[in-house]
C-alpha cells in the first residue's frame, strides 16, 4: 500500500505516526516543508520518498505539487493528522478518486460554526452561537445570546484569540484585541468541568475511546502564566457522571459523518449534568495526549491509528490500567532556565509513578507559553487511582517549580 502523508516530521508526533504507518506495511510518500536534509534522522528509514514544498499552508501550490510528482505513480491513500491539513488531504484524495473523507466532511470537522450547525441537526446540545464578521455583527449576536459570552474565531487552534466576555462594557476592549479575525464565532457560555471525547473510529464507530479532563479549562490555561496545566486521562470510562459525554460524542461522530481515523472532541459537563459540545477536529490530539493514551493501556495508537487508516482493522486489545496525568511547567521569570525547585523530593516520593520527565533542563531558553502548550515541559505520570492520579499530578503543579532569568 502507498500512502502520501502530508507533514511527517511536524508537530513531532507525526514521526510517530509515519513509523506506525510503515510499520503496518505501508510505503510512505511524506510531503513537508522541510528539505529532506534537514529532516530527523530517526524519521527517515520510515519514508520511501519525500517532497519538499516552499509552502505548506497553501492548499493550491501543495495540490499542484504533489500532483506533479506523483504522475505516474499509483497510491492508496492521502492522509494528514494534523488540523491545518485535513482539507488540504480530502482535496487530494477527491482528485484521484481515493478513498477516505470527502471535502464536505472534513468541512464539517474544520469549521466551527458548520460543525455546530451540523450536531444541532442532530438533534445534540451545542452552545447557541453565532458566524459573525462585522462589529454590527458581534454586537447584535451578543445582544441574541446574552452574557457571559465567547468570542472566537471560526477556524482557531490552541485557543488563540478566545475570550470570555462577561458584560457589554468588555466587548469593544476584546474587539480591538480582534481586529485581525476576518471570521468569527459568538457563543453562549457554558459552565462547568471540560473533558475531551477522543477517538480511533472506523466508519464513525469508536474502536478505542478515551476522555481525558482539562483541569483547568483550556481558556484559564491559556490565559494565566502562573497556572500548571493539567490533562488527566480517565481509566474508569463506564462511570455515570461521563455517560451523557461519551453518548454525545457517539452521536456527534454520527452527525458529522466521520469515517476512518482519529477524532479529538471537547465538551462540557454542566453542573445540573448535562454534556454539551464544544468543538471537534478529526485528526489525532496534540499535546502529548496520545501518548497519554497510550500510557494509559499501554497500547500503540500511532500503530493501531495506522492500521485504521491503511486497513480499516483495530487491532490492539484495550485494557483501561491507568488514569495518565500530564503536569506542564511554566518558568517563573524570562530567559533561561537557573534552577528547578522540588523535582527530586517528588521523584525521591513518587518517582515509580512517573513515565516522563521532560523539564527544560537548566540553561535552555523558555518556550513561549502562549504559543505552545507543551510550555517549559512536562511530566507525565500514571495511577490506578484516580484520586491518587489528580493528587500527584497537584503535587507538581504546586510544588514543582523552574525559575529563569
Ligand atoms: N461556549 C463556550 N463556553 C465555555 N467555554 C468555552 C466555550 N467555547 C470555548 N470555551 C473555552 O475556550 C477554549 C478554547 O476554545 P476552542 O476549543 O473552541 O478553541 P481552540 O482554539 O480550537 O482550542 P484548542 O486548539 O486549544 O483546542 C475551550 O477549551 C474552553 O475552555
Ligand atoms: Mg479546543
Amino acid at each position: 500500500m502507498k500512502v502520501v502523508f502530508l507533514a511527517p516530521h511536524y508537530p513531532p508526533e507525526m514521526q510517530q505516526f509515519t513509523r506506525g504507518l510503515a510499520e503496518v506495511g505501508a510505503e510512505v510518500y511524506g510531503v513537508g516543508d522541510q528539505p529532506a536534509a534537514a529532516l530527523p534522522p530517526a524519521l527517515k528509514p520510515y519514508l520511501s520518498d519525500y517532497l519538499h514544498v516552499a509552502h505548506m499552508m497553501d492548499e493550491d501550490h501543495v495540490i499542484g505539487r504533489v500532483t506533479q510528482w506523483l504522475r505516474g505513480r499509483e497510491v492508496d491513500r492521502v492522509l494528514a493528522n494534523w488540523e491545518p491539513l485535513m482539507v488540504c488531504a480530502a482535496r487530494l484524495r477527491e482528485r484521484y478518486g481515493m478513498p477516505g473523507m470527502s471535502v464536505e466532511t472534513t468541512r464539517g470537522f474544520r469549521d466551527k460554526e458548520l460543525m455546530k450547525e451540523r450536531v444541532r441537526a442532530a438533534g445534540l446540545r451545542v452552545p447557541h452561537s453565532q458566524r459573525v464578521r462585522t462589529v454590527a455583527e458581534v454586537h447584535e449576536a451578543a445582544e441574541r445570546i446574552g452574557y457571559p459570552l465567547i468570542i472566537k474565531p471560526i477556524s482557531g487552534a490552541g485557543s488563540a484569540d478566545t475570550y470570555k466576555v462577561d458584560e457589554r462594557a468588555e466587548l469593544d476592549r476584546v474587539l480591538t484585541a480582534m481586529r485581525h479575525v476576518h471570521e468569527a464565532s459568538v457563543e453562549e457560555y457554558i459552565d462547568g468541568e471540560e473533558f475531551t471525547f477522543d477517538t480511533v473510529s472506523i466508519d464513525g464507530a469508536p474502536r478505542f475511546m478515551n476522555v481525558a479532563q482539562y483541569l483547568p479549562k483550556p481558556i484559564i490555561a491559556r490565559s494565566e502564566e502562573w497556572v500548571s496545566p493539567v490533562i488527566i486521562t480517565v481509566r474508569d470510562l463506564r462511570q455515570e457522571k461521563l455517560a451523557a459525554g461519551i453518548e454525545l460524542g457517539r452521536g456527534v461522530l454520527r452527525a458529522l459523518g466521520m469515517g476512518d481515523g482519529f477524532t479529538h472532541m471537547e465538551w462540557f459537563l454542566k453542573p445540573n449534568g448535562e454534556a454539551v459540545f464544544g468543538e471537534i477536529g478529526c485528526r489525532a490530539p496534540g499535546a502529548k495526549l496520545v501518548d497519554q493514551m497510550n500510557y494509559s493501556c499501554d497500547i500503540d495508537l500511532f500503530r493501531e491509528w495506522a492500521r485504521v487508516v491503511c486497513h480499516r482493522r483495530f487491532e490492539a486489545t484495550v485494557d483501561y490500567k491507568y488514569n495518565t496525568a500530564i503536569i506542564f511547567k511554566r518558568a517563573k521569570g524570562r530567559g533561561r532556565i537557573t534552577r528547578v525547585e522540588g523535582l527530586d523530593a517528588f521523584m525521591r516520593a513518587h518517582g515509580r509513578h512517573v513515565v516522563e520527565q521532560k523539564l527544560l533542563p537548566v540553561g535552555t531558553h523558555r518556550r513561549d507559553w502562549k504559543q505552545t502548550l507543551i510550555s517549559d515541559g512536562h511530566i507525565m505520570l500514571r495511577h490506578p487511582d484516580w484520586a491518587t492520579a489528580y493528587e500527584l499530578a497537584f503535587e507538581v503543579a504546586g510544588k514543582v517549580h523552574l525559575y529563569a532569568q
